[in-house]
């Protein structure tokens, strides 16, 4: 199986927590794109969704989908997004597209959070994905020397502006074997909009994308 129809069976695997008439949290990324494409050929109603990016609103609204500010929506009960990285705690690296901040506001909105993903993503120690750290602007340089005193290397992901205007700093190197640790060191930095570790609010159940079939976790 290519990759994408790895990502396409997760997809269409995901479709059947969703329950009709529902306010749908979408995430953000090519797995997610392929849920979006999976939805629309399920003929599956939702009422409308509640997106992590302008990408994936875009992919929404193409498909008449109504998407609504989370302000209108209320909580979710459930949310669906992708990840570049996840371990056996089922904790997540994420934000390779640059969508974290919205997809953990998101995250913490719902009551439940399916994680999609292929096998690529399955770590056994997160942090070989470089993590990303949406910052405000003027910090940059700021937290960019406290991610190296933590023992990280970051690098600015120049020209990337994130949906909130901010930008990235891609982390490589850090020691993520206390992920929720390390989650709450790194959003304590002023500057810091949030990083992409998701262990604080991890996902309740992960699909995992295997030639095999689609694996839960
Ligand atoms: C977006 O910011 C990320 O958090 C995505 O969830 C992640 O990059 C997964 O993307 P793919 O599905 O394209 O691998």
């Amino acid at each position: 199986m290519t990759q994408n129809e790895l990502k396409q069976q997760v997809a269409e695997a995901a479709i059947a927590f969703i329950d009709e008439d529902s306010i749908l949290g979408i995430g953000t990324g090519s797995t997610v794109n392929c849920l979006i494409e999976a939805l629309a050929a399920s003929g599956k109603r939702i009422k409308a969704a509640v997106s992590s990016s302008e990408e994936s609103t875009r992919r929404l609204q193409q498909i008449d989908i109504e998407v609504l500010d989370l302000n209108t929506a209320g909580s979710l009960d459930l949310y669906i997004d992708g990840a570049d990285e996840f371990d056996a705690n089922r904790y997540l690296i994420k934000g390779g597209g640059g969508a974290l901040t919205r997809e953990k506001i998101i995250a913490a909105a719902a009551r439940r959070f399916i994680c999609i993903v292929d096998q690529s993503k399955q770590v056994k120690v997160l942090g070989k994905f470089p993590l990303p750290v949406e910052v405000i602007p003027m910090a940059r340089s700021m937290v960019a020397r406290k991610l190296v005193a933590l023992g990280g290397q970051p690098e600015w992901r120049e020209g990337f502006i994130t949906d909130n205007g901010n930008w990235i700093l891609d982390v490589h190197n850090l020691d993520l074997v206390d992920a929720a640790g390390m989650e709450r060191t790194l959003n304590n930095i002023p500057g810091v909009v949030t990083c992409g570790i998701f262990a604080l609010r991890k996902p309740e159940t992960i699909l995992m994308s295997t030639a095999s079939g689609t694996e839960r976790f």
